[in-house]
């Protein structure tokens, strides 16, 4: 059977309230070998250690997204995503943090601090990065390129930016999120990264329960889903879909370093 490695994926949220451990115990014999659990704030940071502890074959990465900065306290959080990297072994990387303009009240100074100090502290740790970047291309790669996030490595999850946006992140050495929009009709911008970015630098992703593929479009995404959007990026680097999902276990397992 293929192995798939989950690179991206929220099950703390409510959304899986109702049948977590059901779900989850499903992943193994539909393939899926291994998720990193991706924290968006310190509760969910929490939540990412006691699944990884739970389920022998999830990681995580705890950090605070940008649309959660404004609970940042200082001195405290940052001692406090470090203590969680810190204690529990598998967590393999900071994130998900990084810069989200999309929302009309963003304080954009606010997010480029919080983006700065946790990627320090990756840094620090010697720990990969999982950055979101939404609305904000121009401000990432500057900021990326200033704290020389080269050095830190990482990826930059559901990529949603044109190919010339993509080689600056490549160029850096960062690896590519792909999951479900790379199914949906208005994909092809995504499709094109795609076919551009090289296969060795490209990892599979949910960001599940969000971003369902075709034909699930809107309702709640799971790692189950993943073929959806494996076979599209399978058809455009022109491989099967099995050397596709050895490619990306492989690559997967390099940037998160396991
Ligand atoms: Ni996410």
């Amino acid at each position: 059977m293929q192995n798939i490695f989950e690179t991206h994926a929220h099950y703390d949220d409510d959304a899986f309230d109702g049948d977590r451990d059901e779900l989850i115990r499903e992943f193994p014999e539909n393939g899926i070998a291994k998720v990193v659990n991706i924290g968006a704030n310190i509760s969910t940071s929490k939540a990412t250690v006691e699944l990884t502890k739970k389920y022998d074959f999830f990681y995580g990465a705890v950090g605070v997204h940008p649309s959660d900065i404004r609970e940042m306290e200082e001195p405290g959080s940052i001692e406090l995503i470090e203590k969680l990297a810190v204690e529990n072994e598998k967590i393999v990387a900071i994130g998900e943090i990084g810069l989200d303009y999309h929302y009309e009240d963003t304080d954009e100074v606010l997010q480029k601090k919080w983006f700065v100090n946790q990627m320090e502290l990756a840094k620090r740790l010697g720990l990969p990065i999982v950055v979101h970047s939404r609305d904000a291309a121009k401000d990432t790669m500057d900021i990326m390129t200033a704290e020389k996030a080269g050095d830190i490595g990482g990826v930059v999850h559901c990529f949603s930016y044109s190919k010339e946006v993509a080689k600056i992140f490549l160029d850096m050495g960062f690896y590519i999120g792909i999951g479900g929009v790379v199914t949906f009709k208005n994909g092809k911008k995504l499709k094109e990264v795609v076919e551009y970015a090289p296969l060795d630098r490209i990892v599979l992703e949910t960001d599940a329960p969000y971003l369902a593929p075709e034909p699930y479009r809107g309702k709640r995404n799971s790692s189950l889903y993943i073929p959806h959007a494996a076979n599209v990026i399978a058809d455009i680097k022109g491989v099967s879909l099995e050397e596709l999902y050895k490619i990306t276990y492989d690559n997967a397992m390099k940037l998160y370093r396991l």
